[in-house]
């Protein structure tokens, strides 16, 4: 889809369909008022005739009637609700315009920019922006698509002239946003599309393959340790969890560096990249196994961003860690009993196989450690227990550090998305004691998504470190906000933001 902006009158643009946004119905705001003295009226009156409100399924539907230059008038209704994030709001509402132009066969539409207080105009045309890429990804292998039915093919961004003394410009600030907003919705449909694609094609090897070209578009450097290389690191729990499967592990390191001026510092962004989740020897129910091929997830939300880091000039030293392979049953796999030695050193007891992602993100966190970082950041689909706690929306989001678990509530807040900070509870570390090693790899039921953050913990040594468990979130089994069903892309926005906010976090 191409979107380009454009300063006008609005009863002036000729376009299929011209579409208006409006929050607050009770002021008639001056694009209103243009539309409604351009037909005589007629729009207020089919409007009362409607019934229309604006708040946020009700739309309203009229033709140009010869008196516009649009052929077709929409106006959407968006309902501010104070608890949800404005950029939230902003671009959910943009993700359901695909759907109404497909509706009337628009194949061109005009988005008027809606006036929202406090909001600046590259605010709102970057959430606008980003609202109309992410909700027209779809992710699917379906044979004979191609002659679908018509497709939005130019939205045009009106930024209305209506009421305004001075004619607006279009300044650096609005065109770097345009920019920006474009790269950083193909970063997110590159997650999305890691995710969604099923565990038989991407395999460590091919997202290793996608990192590869990523790595090249951007000129980030990438070292890929493949099983020999792992295992002379000594990343024996992450070679054990790979041990069953046919699909060789993949150990893969981005390193980005900002071309000019001071870095802020090192931070490693390390995701859980398990291809395919089946539980190993301690297998899942069959109900529960076709989602787990989003179980890497995390590595797919790190190479997002490493992939729209270098367009967005970030200026952190980011180093990107992604452990993939796949947990599988066979008669090579690791078995519940088994003692494993960490990269750190540490023992653990494996109490459940199905509890793998800890073990492959420990040995990964260690090797993040010895990069000696200012900050670590994990992301992992690591465990059921979280969503049952905060639902499928909502991330959880441990440190023991207050300044960056705030700083990155903040980055979410801003971002649109929904992190809530669970604690890392001391006494429940009780529960990974065994007699026979440092640790087990499970607890028992209560506090779930904490004991395997404690678990981390141990992996950390005194790194500033956050964990962020996105087993919720990363993929959804309905659509919500921006996010079709299936893979939302979830985390990179906020990592983009809280790498950006320069002035969020100090090291
Ligand atoms: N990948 C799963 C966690 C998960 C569950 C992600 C549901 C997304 C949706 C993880 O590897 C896992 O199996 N965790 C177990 C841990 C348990 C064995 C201690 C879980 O949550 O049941
Ligand atoms: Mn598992
Ligand atoms: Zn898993």
């Amino acid at each position: 889809m191409k979107i380009n902006l454009k300063v006008a009158e609005v009863t002036g643009f000729k376009t299929h369909l011209l579409l208006v946004p409006v929050m607050n119905q009770k002021k008639k705001g001056p694009v209103l008022t243009a539309i409604d003295k351009a037909t005589d009226g007629k729009m207020r009156e089919l409007m009362e005739l409607q019934g229309f409100k604006a708040d946020k399924n009700h739309r309203f539907n009229m033709t140009g009637g010869g008196k516009l230059a649009a052929k077709r008038v929409l106006i959407m209704g968006m309902a501010s609700e104070e608890k949800i994030p404005v950029s939230f709001q902003a671009r959910s509402l943009a993700s359901r315009i695909n759907a109404a132009a497909r509706a009337v066969g628009a194949e061109d539409l005009a988005l008027v920019l809606p006036e929202m207080r406090g909001q600046k105009a590259q605010e709102l045309i970057r959430w606008m922006v980003e609202g109309l890429l992410l909700g027209k990804y779809r992710y699917s292998l379906k044979t004979g698509e191609k002659n679908r039915k018509k497709e939005l093919k130019r939205c045009t961004i009106l930024i209305p002239a209506n009421g305004k003394r001075k004619k607006p410009v279009i300044g650096k600030e609005i065109r770097k946003a345009l920019a920006q907003a474009k790269g950083t919705s193909s970063s997110i449909m590159l997650t999305r599309d890691l995710v969604n694609t099923p565990s038989n094609r991407m395999t460590p090897e091919e997202f290793t393959k996608v990192a590869r070209k990523v790595a090249r578009k951007r000129g980030i450097k990438i070292t890929v340790l493949g099983k020999t290389k792992i295992d002379e690191k000594g990343m024996r729990m992450f070679a054990a969890v790979s041990s069953g499967s046919g699909k060789k592990p993949r150990f893969v390191h981005m390193k980005y560096a900002p071309v000019s001026g001071k870095s802020m510092g090192r931070i490693c962004l390390v995701g859980k990249g398990i291809t395919f989740d089946s539980g190993g020897l301690s297998l899942k129910p069959p109900a529960s196994q076709p989602d787990m091929k989003s179980d890497m997830a995390g590595a797919a939300t790190v190479l997002g961003v490493m992939d729209a880091a270098s367009s967005r000039s970030l200026k952190w030293e980011i180093h990107g860690i992604m452990p993939l392979c796949e947990n599988m049953p066979d008669g090579k796999s690791y078995r519940p009993g088994d003692i494993l030695e960490s990269k750190l050193g540490k023992t653990v007891e494996i109490t459940n196989t199905d509890a793998e992602g800890r073990l492959i993100l420990a040995d990964a966190l260690a090797y993040a450690g010895d990069l000696n970082p200012d900050i670590i950041i994990d992301l992992a689909t690591l465990t059921g227990a979280c969503v049952v706690a905060l639902g499928p929306y909502t991330a959880g989001l441990f440190s023991d550090d207050d300044e960056l678990a705030d700083a990155l509530l903040e980055a979410g807040k801003s971002a649109g998305e929904d992190l809530w900070r669970l604690p890392i509870t001391k006494s429940l570390r009780k529960q990974l004691n065994t007699p026979v090693a440092d640790m087990k790899n499970t607890g028992t039921r209560w506090g779930g998504a904490i004991t395997a953050a404690l678990f981390l913990k141990e992996f950390v040594g005194d790194n500033r470190w956050a964990h962020i468990d996105i087993a919720g979130p990363a993929f959804l089994s309905e659509k919500h906000g921006f996010s079709p069903k299936g893979a939302s892309g979830f985390g990179v926005l906020t990592l983009l933001e809280f790498l950006e906010k320069q002035s969020l976090f100090k090291t």
